[in-house]
């Protein structure tokens, strides 16, 4: 009984500390700002995935171009980091999924090829964050 509980909170500490190992400066500063930004032939990303049914689920921001609140951040920073692998860019289907399968992405994503390669800027920035985090 003791033990069961104890295991389980070892599982929970486990996925905190995964968020944890992930930086919320830049996360807010130069990562979420890429999901406010135009893309040429695209719709944005806040656009389908603010409240969306997906694992990526951005807040509403009050106002869609300054963006989200410091406490709708890290409400975005908690579903964002689910869809990341701390310190391995290639296993992050944050990046793999909206990337063109040309360039290793996913085969299917429901807002398009957003990234068509590793070296898109945007792209290379969410990949340095997540390299960061260990
Ligand atoms: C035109 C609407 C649209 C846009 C714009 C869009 N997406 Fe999506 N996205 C979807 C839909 C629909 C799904 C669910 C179906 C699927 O798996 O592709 C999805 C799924 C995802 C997933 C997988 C989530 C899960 O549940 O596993 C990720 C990651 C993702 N999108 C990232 C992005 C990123 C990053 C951007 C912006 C660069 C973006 N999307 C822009 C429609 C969109």
């Amino acid at each position: 009984m003791m033990f069961a509980r104890l295991s389980a909170c070892i599982a929970v500490a486990a996925g905190l500390a995964a968020a944890q190992s992930l930086d919320f400066e830049v996360y807010r500063t130069k990562v979420e700002p890429i999901f406010l930004k135009h893309r040429e032939g695209h719709a944005r990303c806040v656009v389908c995935h603010e409240a969306s049914n997906s694992a990526f689920r951005l807040q509403q921001p009050v106002d869609k171009t300054s963006g989200w609140t410091e406490e709708q951040s890290r409400k975005n920073f908690q579903f964002v980091s689910n869809l990341v692998k701390p310190g391995d860019p290639a296993a992050s289907k944050l990046l793999i999924h909206p990337l063109a399968p040309e360039a290793g992405g996913d085969k299917f994503h429901g807002g398009g090829h957003q990234f068509t390669s590793q070296d898109d800027p945007d792209w290379k920035t969410i990949a340095a964050w997540i390299r960061g985090g260990k």
